[in-house]
């Protein structure tokens, strides 16, 4: 279910962004009126994050070996801020937070999702119908990056 943006921000920061300031953990976009981001609560503990944000994606990808041009709208989705917290790990949150935010996508229209995923994340995101493109690069200060797309699926 979608949540207000400062409901996830804390885990977001924990997970993705440990030892950075609070305002790191707060992405363009977050308020757009598209943007969706979802929460997996225990109680009144968030346990797993994720964000949907209508940002297009690299220019070079949209002209990548085999990446096919985005359903419906023709809309590009980034997937951003995806957490799950210690103790909850590995037991497929992360893959319900996935599945409500590419629901959330067809449900606007379709189009096509990309995100920068890191290695952890790779084959969370594989497993979800999500591809590699590009080479491996690296954020700074973050560690190494790989970008993934696929097609949101029609309803
Ligand atoms: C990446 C991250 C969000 C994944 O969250 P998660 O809730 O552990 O995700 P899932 O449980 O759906 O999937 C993780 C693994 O658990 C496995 N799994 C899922 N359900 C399971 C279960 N019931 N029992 C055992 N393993 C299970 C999945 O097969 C998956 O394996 P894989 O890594 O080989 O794909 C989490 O590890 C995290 O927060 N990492 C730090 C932040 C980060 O790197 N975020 C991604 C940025 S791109």
């Amino acid at each position: 279910m979608p949540v207000p943006v400062e409901l996830v921000r804390p885990l977001r920061q924990q997970a993705l962004r440990p030892g950075s300031p609070p305002e790191d953990s707060v992405f363009p976009g977050d308020d757009e009126a598209l943007a969706t981001h979802v929460a997996v609560r225990d109680g009144a503990s968030v346990v797993a994050v994720g964000s949907l944000l209508p940002e297009a994606p690299p220019g070079w990808l949209t002209t990548w070996p085999g990446v096919r041009p985005p359903s419906g709208t023709g809309r590009w989705w980034r997937i951003r801020g995806m957490a799950t917290a210690d103790r909850w790990r590995n037991r497929g949150l992360g893959r319900a937070v996935l599945d409500l935010l590419l629901e959330r996508a067809a449900d606007a229209g379709g189009g096509a999702l990309w995100c920068n995923a890191r290695p952890a994340a790779v084959t969370l995101y594989r497993r979800a119908g999500f591809a590699e493109a590009g080479e491996i690069f690296e954020v700074p200060g973050i560690g190494p990056h790989r970008v993934m797309w696929r097609v949101v699926p029609e309803p």
